[in-house]
């Protein structure tokens, strides 16, 4: 198959500093190398808002067949979104959302139920004060937005429970340092604390230790992957009361970017499944989540392996040439 021929599928990925990122690219990658007919194409942003308006610039110039992308924020990338969907290059949304509704699908977990999740689960296991502390993503992330607006929609409905202060935080673990111990050392009396992710509820939890407040504050953060430091070790050893999964969605998206490109039905909104992690079903979820990275390093292992016959297939090819010369 010449390269011409194939699918140009741009992903234009926030950044990969992350676990989480990490393990988007690496499943939407094992999904292409499923398929022949499909070139994809990664480009990182490194959280610059810029370079990723440049890169999606790039895979429009270069007529790439479709675009997925996962905006660092919403406002500044909806301009450039808008020009693909002009230039005839349908645009899946994932993760992450633009302004309006001028893209073509979108992919990825409902945050606003993710923030009433934690909220529900707050009231539901507390047995103290009721006061909470909000660690929230970067400004202007849709997940940021709507994980805080369900969370504050059911925190507010009851009346025992209260939202004492909001940390705006940038998705990192350094950002929750200052502010969270400045806060705790004035007001203590603190019964939860919901990160918006895991990375920032394990430094909250490390904040908290630092004034001795570790075992009296209950965590609860977002996202729940199955790798060192990840949500499902810190549920299992306790630093976090629960975690909300939020998969990644990899895989799916590149599903859902051909089925555009094919020009099948689909839904403008896809909603990915999610639910608690807490110290009933961290292990077996996360037996569940090594049967499946098992089989992701076998498929791994079986690609690899294809390439290298693939490689020794087309030397020979080339002797067989050679000789027929003779
Ligand atoms: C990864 C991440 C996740 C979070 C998601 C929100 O870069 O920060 O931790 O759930 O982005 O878009």
């Amino acid at each position: 198959q010449k390269q011409g021929d194939k699918i140009k599928v741009g992903f234009s990925q926030a950044m990969t500093t992350d676990d989480w990122r990490k393990q988007m690219n690496s499943s939407i990658k094992i999904e292409a190398s499923l398929r022949p007919e499909v070139d994809l194409k990664i480009s990182d942003a490194n959280n610059n808002i810029n370079k990723q308006i440049e890169d999606i610039e790039r895979f429009i110039s270069n007529k790439v067949d479709v675009i997925v992308v996962s905006p660092i924020q919403s406002k500044p990338l909806t301009a450039v979104v808008e020009k693909s969907i002009k230039a005839g290059i349908p645009v899946l949304v994932v993760d992450r959302k633009i302004e309006g509704e001028n893209y073509t699908a979108y992919l990825g977990a409902d945050n606003i139920e993710i923030g009433r999740i934690a909220a529900r689960y707050i009231i539901s296991h507390s047995k103290g004060s009721g006061k909470i502390i909000e660690i929230t993503g970067a400004n202007g992330s849709s997940p940021a937005y709507e994980r805080s607006l369900g969370f504050s929609q059911i925190i507010n409905e009851s009346k025992l429970f209260k939202i004492e202060n909001t940390i705006q935080g940038d998705w990192e673990g350094e950002s929750v340092k200052e502010p969270l111990k400045a806060l705790l050392l004035r007001n203590p009396n603190v019964e939860y604390i919901f990160a918006h992710n895991d990375r920032m509820a394990l430094s909250a939890w490390e904040t908290a230790k630092t004034v001795g407040l570790e075992n009296k504050i209950k965590f609860i953060g977002v996202d729940g992957l199955n790798t060192v430091n990840g949500g499902i070790e810190l549920v299992k050893s306790g630093v976090l009361d629960g975690t909300i999964l939020y998969p990644t969605g990899g895989n799916e998206a590149l599903k859902l970017a051909l089925k555009m490109y094919n020009k099948e039905p689909i839904s403008k909104n896809n909603i990915l499944n999610t639910i608690v992690i807490d110290q009933n079903n961290a292990e077996i979820i996360e037996n569940q989540m090594d049967k499946v990275d098992q089989q992701q390093l076998v498929i791994e292992t079986q690609q690899g392996a294809i390439k290298v016959q693939e490689k020794e297939y087309a030397s020979q090819n080339n002797l067989v040439r050679l000789l027929s010369f003779f």
